[in-house]
């Protein structure tokens, strides 16, 4: 019998203990990296908050999730809208503990075939988003709270044909250490994670991968053999929540994958 060493071993318990009993709220977390931080969330006993834009997506989101004991809800709504942020927090109810921002997809195209108006709408939800989801759950967060936003390993590593899509990554990163700074006296710590390329639907559409073969092919000639779970990418996001001494960092964890 031949042992697969590149397999990924799922996580498992001991989650952050930290975060039992804490509430959180994912933003894009009916899909790909949010649903699994969800689903961490939840079994490490955290009151979890699925937000995203789909009801019927949310609704399976939030079914999947809800294991006995755990208590998850979802608000449909949109990421990019500070207005409905605002709206889905007052919904959530209460304090919010901790926030992710999940929410976003690729926006892309050749360089000299890509004129602004075709990406700004994409461009504008993703940081806007970004930083409008931290303005409002910043205001309803207990010291201790944090904030953790998502970036990508193609801003170390560019690619063609993702220009904007790769400098939101860095505007995202530089909101992400000058709200350490500036929501510090609050004892409010913000982060992001980096991630390589996760096997989420996202990824499948971008890199144009139909199905487990295909992903797996595809991720042969990273380091590790292979691309990232969602639930390993969010284990990441929990640590930076879990650990009450990080902001400001942003962690990579993307399988080698910016080291070639
Ligand atoms: N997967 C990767 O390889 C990878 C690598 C680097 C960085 N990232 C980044 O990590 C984040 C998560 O990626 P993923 O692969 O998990 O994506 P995903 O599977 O497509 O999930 C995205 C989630 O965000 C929600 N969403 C999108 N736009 C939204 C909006 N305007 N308001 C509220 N919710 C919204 C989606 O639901 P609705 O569409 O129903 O709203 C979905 O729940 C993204 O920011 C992505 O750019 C991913």
């Amino acid at each position: 019998m031949t042992v697969n060493t590149l397999a990924p071993v799922p996580v498992s318990l001991p989650l952050p203990a930290a975060l039992a009993g804490r509430t959180v709220v994912v933003v894009g977390g009916s899909s790909g990296i949010g649903l699994a931080a969800g689903a961490l969330l939840a079994s490490a006993g955290a009151r979890v908050t699925l937000v995203a834009r789909d009801r019927d997506r949310l609704a399976a989101a939030v079914e999947q999730v809800c294991t006995p004991g755990a208590t998850v809800t979802g608000i449909a709504g949109d990421g990019t809208d500070e207005r409905d942020l605002e709206r889905v927090l007052d919904e959530a109810g209460g304090p919010v503990d901790h926030l992710l921002v999940t929410a976003g997809g690729l926006a892309g195209g050749p360089f000299l075939d890509t004129p602004v108006d075709r990406l700004r709408q994409a461009v504008d939800g993703r940081f806007w988003g970004a930083y409008a989801a931290a303005r409002a759950a910043a205001r309803l967060m207990p010291p201790g709270g944090s904030v953790t936003f998502s970036s990508g390993l193609y801003l170390q590593r560019p690619v063609p044909g993702a220009a904007a899509a790769i400098a939101i990554l860095g505007a995202v990163e530089g909101l992400t250490r000058t709200l350490a700074v500036e929501l510090a006296p609050m004892r409010l710590r913000v982060n992001a994670v980096r991630y390589g390329v996760v096997d989420t639907p996202l990824s499948r559409g971008s890199l144009g991968l139909d199905g487990a073969e295909a992903v797996a092919a595809a991720g042969r000639n990273t380091p590790l053999g292979r691309f990232g779970t969602a639930q390993e990418a969010a284990s990441a996001a929990l640590f930076l929540m879990a650990n009450n001494f990080a902001t400001g960092t942003v962690l990579t964890v993307d399988g080698g994958q910016s080291l070639v």
